[in-house]
């Protein structure tokens, strides 16, 4: 018989937009969250709301990190303390789910996978799109075979929260959020999300980023993602990370040889008027294509040339068997956003608490390394005008 889940106790790190929505998703998976940390007034607001006993204000991290009370920590504070809070956790004998980009640079993120890999702790980052049924039957779909060879990929990540000059967040300077903004905040989501369902690793980049508002206006405090700034009392900035990028990806070293040497094309932006949060992907093989939008994420469009397209529906007979393990309701009652972030952390504490597959589908402390690598050369293309070779897999020497 499995170990339950609630066996398990969490603390999360970062009560923002995002860190909620991990203490949302482990509470309908009925895990125990003990611990949470923050900004003091915004910690013990999160703590009040969901009932959490340990509140570490002032973004007092080592002091959850060294809970008794935690056995799984968190991360879901801004970019640039990832790598610092995880390297922590880890010291500390906690499992770790990171928020992604993993952090600001390689060099850190190197340190990341060699104490991870050291480690016996289970090491997460949070590309959890992986984990709409969607994405997972696309996946299946390729590794079968049913498209035939995969010839090509397009697809965009497009919002527009920060199209006016007024709109501000952390991550709009490089110094908060690392260099890429657009392209590391939501390309690197496009980027895995397709890695994931062609299983194959990126070998070379070709891109060119934008910033069209070279200055911004921001209010003199930081405020939470998405939240309205108010006009008043605005100060001007340089800006120096991208709004937009369009990006060229050369796919090599596939698992399987439905997917090696495949082409993709991608469009990322923020300031994409009318799209909210639109994750499209496009799979063009010999034999058919399957296409999905994260925001209409139960169904994908099957495309024959010689046959009717047709709507496939998460929850029907169109999904296969195997995925209806990533979903809880029946079909016509829709999954989406929360449901990918429980489904993540499901599969990461299933991991914890009956080990198993040796190779689980949540990204690893490496995979959120190469996703921060591929970072570097975009900006490097962009920089130099040129095709960029992605480094090989980092070699690490695995526990003893
Ligand atoms: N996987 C996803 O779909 C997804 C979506 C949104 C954000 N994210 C990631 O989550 C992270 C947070 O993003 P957000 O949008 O929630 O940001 P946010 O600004 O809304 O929230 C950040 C939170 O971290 C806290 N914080 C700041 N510095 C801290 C520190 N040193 N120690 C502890 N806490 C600190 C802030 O008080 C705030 O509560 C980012 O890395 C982002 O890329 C992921």
């Amino acid at each position: 018989m499995s170990t339950p889940l609630h066996t398990l106790r969490a603390g999360v790190i970062g009560t923002g937009f995002i860190g909620p929505v991990h203490i949302e998703a482990l509470k309908r998976l009925g895990i125990q969250i003990t611990a949470v940390c923050g900004s003091t007034a915004s910690a013990e607001a999160t703590a009040r709301q969901w009932g959490i006993p340990e509140v570490y204000g002032n973004h007092n991290y080592r002091a959850l990190v060294h809970s008794p009370n935690v056995d799984v920590v968190h991360i879901t504070s801004p970019n640039k303390v990832h790598v610092e809070q995880s390297l922590a956790a880890l010291a500390a004998g906690k499992h770790v789910v990171c928020e992604k980009p993993l952090g600001m640079n390689t060099r850190e993120t190197a340190r990341l996978v060699a104490a991870a890999a050291k480690s016996d702790r289970v090491f997460a980052v949070n590309y959890m799109c992986r984990f709409f049924p969607a994405i997972l039957q696309m996946r299946a779909m390729v590794t079968r075979g049913d498209l035939g060879k995969i010839i090509h990929v397009q697809g965009h990540f497009f919002q527009d929260w920060l199209l006016k000059d007024t709109d501000y967040n952390w991550r709009l300077r490089a110094s908060e959020g690392g260099k890429l903004r657009a392209v590391g905040d939501i390309g690197t989501h496009w980027i895995d999300a397709v890695s994931f369902i062609l299983n194959a690793r990126v070998n070379r980049v070709f891109a060119t980023l934008e910033t069209f508002h070279k200055t911004r206006q921001r209010p003199r405090a930081e405020v939470r993602t998405f939240a309205r700034v108010d006009p008043a009392a605005l100060i001007r900035y340089k800006v120096d990370t991208e709004d937009f990028g369009s990006v060229l990806l050369r796919f090599d070293r596939a698992k399987h040889g439905f997917a090696d040497g495949v082409h993709a094309n991608a469009s990322i932006s923020q300031v994409a008027a009318g799209w909210k949060c639109s994750l499209a992907v496009g799979i063009y093989g010999t034999q058919g294509s399957v296409q999905w939008d994260f925001q209409h994420p139960n169904e994908i469009t099957l495309g024959r040339r010689d046959e009717p397209n047709q709507v496939l529906q998460r929850g029907t007979a169109g999904f296969s068997e195997d995925i209806a393990g990533f979903t809880d309701y029946p079909g016509g009652h829709p999954e989406g956003f929360p449901d990918s972030h429980k489904m993540h952390c499901r599969a990461v504490y299933e991991h914890i608490v009956n080990g198993g597959n040796a190779h689980p589908l949540f990204a690893s402390a490496e995979d959120g390394h190469h996703e921060v690598g591929l970072c570097e050369s975009i900006l490097k293309s962009s920089r130099s005008g040129r095709w960029i070779s992605i480094q090989p897999p980092l070699k690490v020497r695995p526990r003893s």
